[in-house]
């Protein structure tokens, strides 16, 4: 699967939406699409979304570190200094929380399109003892985030690929940093890998030919955006025209070997199917029917039982300072 979010693979798979508005609402609604057949619901996919960002704590705590390290690092204001950090397009608020703790004389606070997505936040906040310091802020980016004062750290993970005007709303982050602060931009990296190359069942390869169809997918859903920009997609550049400097990008491994644990071969099965679903016209019916077998808890060749399943990803992070 790609490393961009879509119907398939709603945590690290890859895809674009436009947001619907209530009538006459200012609202931010919490589901999104381009067109009927390629519906988001962002706050249906909310268990998905937790239970993937908590499989990839261990990928977010490095990136966490290193931002640390970064806000120490000549020129930046040091953890102890940072008060306010946005997470945009927190979703659940699973990193929300870990940034609250890698930093923790800051509020952090929690924006997202879905509300749905936000009370969740809450709940996890409050539940690791960190309500005090987690907000949330219901906005659809690049809009509704003047009300929110400058920030010293601005984060966002998979999130501005959803926005048509991907630099506009790059550069709409960079104007809410503080002097020194840093915004970092979590997007791309490498499609996530859970199956060997020949699984025994069908023809080997099925995983290559799912990110194939999922980059086809992506790219039809940005062109469907009705605020899509025609520019190529270079964060790093993206950070420049913003007026930002000293631009660095890293990746980040998240390496769980076989035996997988039951929650990440559930999340795993749930990844698959929504691919089934969502790719069953673009995939032949050879593949399908694999699809069809390894998400049958009952099969042994399926996710749920097979002893071969691994997760391997990493995701990268690019990261400038304001002057
Ligand atoms: C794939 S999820 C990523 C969640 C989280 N950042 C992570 O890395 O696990 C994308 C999130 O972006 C939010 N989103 C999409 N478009 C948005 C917009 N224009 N403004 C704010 N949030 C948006 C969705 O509601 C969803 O929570």
């Amino acid at each position: 699967m790609s490393n961009h979010p879509h119907p398939g693979h709603g945590q690290a798979a890859r895809q674009h939406t436009h947001t619907h508005r209530p009538p006459g609402g200012n609202t931010p609604a919490a589901h999104t699409h381009t067109s009927e057949d390629m519906l988001v619901d962002w706050e249906t996919l909310g268990p998905f979304l937790e239970r993937g960002a908590e499989l990839h704590t261990p990928l977010h705590e490095q990136a966490a570190a290193w931002l640390r390290e970064l806000m120490t690092a000549a020129g930046g204001t040091g953890p102890d200094a940072v008060r306010r950090v946005l997470d945009v397009g927190s979703g659940p608020g699973v990193v929300t929380c870990l940034l609250a703790r890698a930093f923790p004389d800051a509020e952090v606070v929690a924006v997202d399109a879905t509300e749905g997505l936000l009370e969740r936040a809450r709940a996890r906040a409050d539940r690791l003892g960190l309500a005090d310091r987690v907000r949330t802020h219901l906005a659809e980016v690049p809009d509704g985030l003047d009300a929110l004062g400058g920030a010293d750290l601005i984060w966002s993970s998979k999130a501005l690929h959803h926005v048509g005007d991907q630099r506009g709303a790059v550069a709409a982050l960079a104007g809410h940093l503080r002097p020194g602060g840093l915004l970092a931009v979590s997007e791309g990296g490498l499609s996530p890998r859970f199956l060997p190359r020949d699984i025994g069942i069908g023809r080997p390869g099925l995983q290559a030919r799912l990110d194939a169809v999922a980059e086809e997918w992506f790219t039809q859903m940005r062109a469907e955006l009705p605020d899509a920009t025609d520019d190529v997609e270079d964060w790093p550049a993206f950070l420049a025209d913003a007026g930002l400097r000293a631009p660095l990008t890293r990746s980040f491994l998240l390496d769980l070997p076989a035996p997988l644990s039951d929650a990440a071969r559930e999340f795993i099965s749930a990844n698959l199917t929504r691919s089934s679903e969502a790719f069953a016209d673009r995939l032949d019916a050879d593949d399908l029917g694999v699809l069809t077998r390894l998400i049958d808890p009952e099969d042994p060749a399926g996710v749920t039982r097979r002893p071969d399943l691994f997760l391997l990803a990493a995701q990268t992070v690019h990261t400038a300072r304001a002057q």
